[in-house]
């Protein structure tokens, strides 16, 4: 018997159970375990039908991603898939939890599929780079039709229990446990009442309209969703013929960079958790106030409140407060529609929520988070009075995004319970949460700080003090270049396109009319002061916010703008850039749209290094995290750092020593770079050493 599977019997049942934690992913220790089962009950004369099931939390998460890249061992997924299909004996798969990708694709290959309730079905290959590659292209068609095949695959969305039912994936939906529930379902084959068919066996209709349709609707897009039509249209030729196209088509996938980057993003989302004080005692979090009724407080108790956690929001402007308490209610109300919360959970945060003017209503507060304007001196203010009315103990967060929290915790007798939690807006949506360990923070206070972020779904990312700290560091050298290119040649529409075609949802200028063009100024004005001499400035941003035009909101900007929908550049503002460079005797020059990404993202990864150099950031994987849950970066290109894996170092190092000779300030080649490219070393080698701290 292995390690990863056990065999069991029910009189005349044979039963294998995957016993793989943490999700039975089917790499191959479990794929050979299993196929070996099978082949131990098909050889038993007296076993009559054998009943998979799996023990854990889940019946199986599909393939194992770590897997992903490396040259596939024997026995390979569709092996073990066909011998459950073309097994004489009446093969059964009973799923709990979810089956998702090749878990899936195991049971679709099984005689008759049963659902425990609760369980999550689904293909979510495409989220990964791939299409499913061990039938599920095949095999789903020939049990929904081509239409839902197309849907469910091409989406890669999680199927509820009621659905698989309704779409023909499973043929019963029991009460658990799912042993039982494959046994009682093996013993109605038996009896006739239930009727078990191998899937290959089934023919499914070409479906030209649907094929189409989504080919429309995909188009333009990632390479995966479309890849996969053309397998699933393959399920209309005999079953021989369509499984070896889908896996040429899979194995095409396997090899691209959006399948590396994607599933980067995955084990990104999950690697951030992965602290030097994981394991230091947590404080328990059950109160939480928070301090600044604004659009960041507002959002910061929303999120609170829909972890199920009551809130004391303290708006000291005592007229603020109704309009506070509105906000919050108003996404409270949101997050029903969206499925967030049922009507009685909602009642609950409801409740939960109370708004006061007074601040000494944090007495007894779990955790406070300050989250009022960005002003050193009011901090410092606040941070002393919680200090003075916080019970010993609460944790004081603060929502900075760019001030220096040791300065903040030195302003209280508790240094060593302060601590940073820079939410991004709307705070109860995005899902990234930089926590800024500060240099006398405790362990645990940390520790605490990942748990609660956990808590209300959010991705914590661990940074150390500096101005910006991980996001807003790079997004300043982001924009700062972006601005640049415009004065050295190209269109704001231009650097907006190429961005947007590199797979940001809004190029920098877009996203500056959306957020306001004065509010950028004002941060400008407050810094102008410490702007190195040496830095090259852009006054073009400066000079069009003072003809008053402030993005969306005046209907111009970098843009124009009617009701709300941009309708083409602002002729004025190209005007400005044209006078600018005239004045600064610049020579326009033509940048491709590759020249442009390379740029900034040549940017973007030297600042990141420097970040990792100082050891602001623990890892490469860290920062891409920052990036793909805070700054919209393409969950398909993985991050920064992995971008200049891909890229090579040397290749990143040439670019910067070019560019460097036009602005040797702004350009310079971090020395970890140099290191790491003089031992040959990748950003996903530091990964995989682990936590340097
Ligand atoms: N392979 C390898 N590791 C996996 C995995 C998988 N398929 N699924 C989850 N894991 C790992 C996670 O990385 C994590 O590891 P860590 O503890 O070291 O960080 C651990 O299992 C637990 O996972 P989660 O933290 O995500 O736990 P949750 O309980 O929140 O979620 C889950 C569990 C719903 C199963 C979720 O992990 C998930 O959705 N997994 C991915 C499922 C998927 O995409 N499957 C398709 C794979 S592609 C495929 O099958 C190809 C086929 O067509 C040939």
């Amino acid at each position: 018997m292995s390690d990863f599977v056990r065999i069991e019997r029910d009189g005349d049942i044979g039963l294998i159970c995957l016993t793989k934690p943490p999700v039975n992913a089917l790499g191959v220790a479990l794929r050979s375990a299993t196929y070996d089962a099978v082949q131990t009950l098909l050889a038993d004369d007296s076993v009559t039908a054998i009943v998979l099931y799996g023990e854990g939390r889940f019946f199986s998460a599909g393939a194992d991603i770590k897997d992903f890249g490396r040259a596939s061992e024997t026995p390979t997924l569709p092996d073990l898939l066909k011998a459950l299909n073309d097994s004489p004996k009446p093969t059964v798969a009973a799923m709990h939890g979810v089956a998702f990708g090749g878990a899936l694709e195991l049971a679709l290959s099984c005689h008759l599929r049963v659902g425990i309730h609760g369980l999550q079905v689904g293909l979510p290959e495409v989220k990964l780079g791939l299409l499913p590659g061990a039938g599920g292209s095949q095999r789903l068609p020939r049990l929904t039709g081509m239409a839902s095949a197309i849907e469910v695959i091409c989406s890669g969305r999680n199927i509820a229990d009621d659905e698989a039912l309704r779409l023909g994936i499973i043929a019963r939906l029991a009460d658990g446990p799912a042993r039982e529930a494959g046994i009682s379902a093996a013993r109605d084959i038996a009896a006739g009442a239930l009727s078990a068919t191998p899937t290959d066996g089934l023919n499914v209709a070409h479906d030209e309209q649907a094929l189409a349709a989504a080919r429309q609707k995909y188009s333009g897009k990632l390479n995966a969703p479309l890849k996969a039509i053309d397998a699933i249209e393959a399920a209309a030729l005999p079953i021989d013929e369509g499984l070896p196209i889908e896996r040429a088509l899979f194995m095409e996938l396997m090899e691209s960079d959006e399948r590396a980057g994607l599933v980067h993003s995955f084990f990104a989302e999950r690697a951030t958790a992965k602290i030097p004080e994981a394991k230091a005692e947590k404080r328990a979090i059950e109160r939480i106030g928070v301090v600044g009724g604004g659009t960041m407080g507002v959002g910061i108790a929303t999120a609170a409140l829909l972890a199920g956690l009551p809130v004391t929001l303290i708006e000291t402007a005592e007229m603020r407060i109704d309009a506070a308490r509105a906000n919050v209610e108003k996404n409270l109300a949101g997050a029903v529609k969206r499925g967030k919360l049922t009507k009685a959970t909602h009642s609950v945060a409801v409740a939960n929520l109370t708004a006061s003017a007074d601040i000494g209503a944090l007495a007894k507060a779990d955790l406070v988070i300050e989250a009022i304007f960005e002003d050193m001196e009011a901090k410092a203010g606040l941070f002393s009075d919680l200090d003075r009315i916080c019970r010993p103990g609460a944790i004081l967060a603060t929502n900075t995004s760019y001030l220096d929290v040791d300065a903040i915790a030195a302003t209280t007798a508790r240094p060593a319970d302060v601590i940073g939690m820079h939410f991004f807006s709307p705070a109860h949506i995005m899902r990234l949460l930089e926590v800024v360990v500060a240099s006398k923070t405790a362990p645990e206070v940390t520790a605490t700080a990942f748990d609660f972020a956990r808590k209300l779904r959010k991705i914590p990312v661990r940074a150390g003090v500096c101005d910006g700290f991980i996001g807003n560091r790079i997004l300043t050298r982001y924009r700062k270049q972006c601005e640049y290119l415009v004065l050295d040649g190209a269109g704001f529409d231009q650097v907006d396109r190429a961005l947007e075609t590199f797979g940001f949802a809004m190029g920098p200028f877009a996203v500056g009319d959306l957020a306001g063009l004065d509010i950028a100024k004002a941060t400008r004005d407050r810094k102008a002061a410490t702007r190195p001499p040496e830095e090259r400035y852009s006054r073009v941003a400066d000079l069009i916010c003072d003809q008053g035009w402030h993005g969306r909101k005046t209907n111009i900007g970098y843009y124009l703008y009617e009701g709300g929908k941009k309708t083409g550049p602002n002729p004025g503002a190209e005007d400005i850039v044209a006078a600018e460079r005239k004045a600064l005797g610049i020579t326009p020059k033509d940048f491709t749209d590759e020249d442009v990404v390379a740029r900034v993202l040549t940017a973007m990864i030297q600042e990141a290094a420097m970040i990792l150099e100082e050891g602001i950031a623990l890892r490469p994987v860290d920062i891409d995290a920052v990036q793909l849950f805070g700054y919209g970066f393409p969950r398909h290109r993985g991050g920064p750092m992995h971008m200049a894996d891909q890229i090579g170092l040397s290749e990143v190092i040439a670019r910067i020593e070019t560019y460097a000779a036009e602005d040797a300030y702004f350009w310079s080649v971090p020395p970890l770079l140099r290191q790491m490219q003089s031992a040959g070393q990748s950003f996903a080698a530091l990964n995989d050493k682990g936590i340097s701290t």
